[in-house]
């Protein structure tokens, strides 16, 4: 099968808000990814995992220490723990009173962030990460394709047309996502250039690479040999301007940016 090619931004790239506008709010909050969406920003990333009562809500690091005034483990943790938590006044310098306003810094769930996608007014796309799926054995796949289906996201008519992509680091993750949801594109996240990957192969049930900036920059080739094989490449997380550049240069598909505002400026595009 070919590899989805996502949709392109009038540059050729499509610039990706990485846990919403996170250099400028508190990053998998709503007041950053409203940032994200101002900014013109393509698509939004965010990272899930899921709460002791069985909700997906969009946290990265394992627990709520650095990015909240709480203490735990997501996973031990219940949704209605988590929305007493403040996710926002960690962040240096708030300069926004929006980091104080708890309807836009409470605990996000996905599914609010899947209705803010939809209330967007103009296409938005959604690149959701799967964190640490297989301490789960299924659940977090399972709960996630069940979700997008009721906002009618889980089939869509193809790859290319699909708006909501699926990243992992974990293969069998993305394997999981591919026989249940096969037009549902998925991402293979990477930080080494393996034999495989240098081979431009990648696992079964991946579609997409999304190789880490250094790799990249260490591994030009093993991205041009990736796009040869049909993979389109996500590459995270791409802040500085050179880095931008080189993508650019090298032609891949996506790039996931802390900075959306600046790379569309960089892009010409604001
Ligand atoms: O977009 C992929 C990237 O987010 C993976 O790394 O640690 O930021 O989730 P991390
Ligand atoms: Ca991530």
């Amino acid at each position: 099968t070919s590899a989805p090619q996502p949709r392109r931004s009038q540059s050729g790239i499509q610039v990706v808000a990485h846990r919403g506008a996170s250099e400028d709010a508190p990053e998998h909050t709503l007041a950053a990814y409203r940032k994200a969406i101002e900014d013109g920003a393509d698509a939004l990333e965010c990272d899930v995992r899921l709460t002791a009562d069985g909700h997906l809500v969009c946290v990265h690091d394992r627990r709520v220490d650095r990015t909240s005034n709480g203490r735990g483990a997501v996973s031990a943790l219940e949704l209605a723990d988590l929305a007493a938590l403040d996710f926002g006044s960690w962040k240096d310098a708030p300069e926004s009173p929006d980091w104080k306003d708890p309807s836009l810094t409470s605990v996000l769930t996905l599914e609010r962030l899947l209705e803010l996608v939809s209330d967007a007014g103009r296409r938005v796309d959604l690149a959701i990460e799967t964190k640490h799926p297989t301490r789960w054995a299924g659940q977090v796949e399972e709960r996630l394709l069940t979700l997008l289906g009721r906002f009618g996201l889980a089939a869509p008519p193809s790859p290319e047309e699909s708006p909501v992509r699926i990243m992992s680091f974990s293969a069998r993750s993305l394997h999981r996502v591919a026989a249940a949801a096969p037009a549902v594109p998925t991402v293979y996240l990477m930080q080494f250039a393996t034999p495989r990957v240098r081979d431009g192969r990648l696992p079964a049930g991946s579609r997409i690479a999304g190789p880490g900036i250094r790799m990249v920059r260490s591994h030009p080739g093993v991205v041009e040999r990736l796009r040869r094989a049909g993979h389109a490449v996500h590459v995270w997380t791409v802040n500085e301007p050179e880095d931008v550049e080189l993508c650019v240069d090298l032609g891949v598909e996506a790039i996931i940016t802390n900075r959306p505002g600046t790379v569309l400026s960089q892009l010409g595009r604001s």
